[in-house]
């Protein structure tokens, strides 16, 4: 049988008295977009920050194309090809847009093969072309929108070439107009191709959204966190049926528009 590409089993982080997550289990696979929803607090950010090392979890494993990648610390996980965009926006905002994207793919693996700084550059600027901000590359971060900020954490994210993207709250504080656009970006980088210089396939992706409607449209499968724990998962249709999480979002969030 072929290795699942990505799998947590038992994933569990306390704060203190408060089990923030317990006891997650979920798989990836490597064509699929993951979907992550649960009301606030419900544990979704906790959880991916454990994922991407930047939180140690208590217990619990994650296993990425086959390798134990539990205990890596957030540089390495990203060399592994797990790359993430965060829901707070925080871009150094005196150094040019370029320069918050290379901050992501300089790496030591890069500088290992000589190709430090150059190489680094070719990716940062395909990947302000991809989202769409390439014409204000030399501009302080200063300058961009909060909008241009989300596409600035997408293009940091994919010039690290991620094999997996995990995006917290693509659309948080976007327009419609704005959702729509990251939306399609979204999709486009999935399929691969136009990215094509550092793409051949697109990444799989796990993306944490409240704007569920939009959400749903995207992705092949979701799975339901409600305080720590997976309540449900499936595809969008079957999720939506499940008496527990409308019970879970009840007087929250309109789970389906
Ligand atoms: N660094 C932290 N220290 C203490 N408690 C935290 C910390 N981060 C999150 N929490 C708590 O953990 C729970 C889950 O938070 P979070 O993962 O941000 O939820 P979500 O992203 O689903 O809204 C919340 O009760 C939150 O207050
Ligand atoms: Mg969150």
């Amino acid at each position: 049988m072929a290795e699942t590409f990505f799998e947590a089993h038992g994933l569990t982080k306390k704060f203190g008295g408060l089990t923030a997550v317990k006891d997650v289990s979920f798989t990836i696979g490597r064509e699929e977009i993951v979907g992550l929803i649960g009301p606030n607090g419900a544990g979704k950010t906790t959880l991916i920050r454990c994922i991407l090392g930047i939180l140690r979890s208590d217990s619990g494993k994650v296993l990425f194309k086959g390798k134990d990648i539990t205990r890596k610390r957030s540089w390495e996980v990203v060399q592994l090809g797990i790359a993430g965009t965060f829901q707070v926006v925080k871009p150094f905002r005196r150094l040019p847009i370029i320069a918050n994207v290379m901050v992501g793919c300089l790496s030591p693996r890069a500088r290992k093969r000589g190709e430090w700084v150059k190489r680094c550059e070719v990716k940062a600027r395909d990947a302000l072309e991809f989202v769409g901000i390439s014409d204000m590359a030399l501009e302080p971060a200063s300058v961009l929108s909060h909008g241009d900020l989300k596409r600035l954490e997408v293009a940091r994210a994919i010039s690290t070439e991620p094999e997996l993207l995990i995006l917290d709250e693509p659309f948080g504080g976007l327009s419609p107009a704005e959702t729509e656009l990251m939306a399609k970006s979204i999709r486009r980088l999935h399929k691969g191709g136009r990215f094509g210089r550092l793409h051949s396939e697109g990444p799989a992706m796990l993306i944490i959204e409240h704007k569920l409607s939009e959400l749903m449209k995207i992705v092949d499968r979701v799975v339901v966190l409600n305080f720590g724990e997976v309540i449900s998962q499936g595809t969008p249709a079957e999720i939506s049926k499940d008496p527990k999480v409308i019970e879970a979002y009840t007087g929250k969030e309109v789970l389906i528009a």
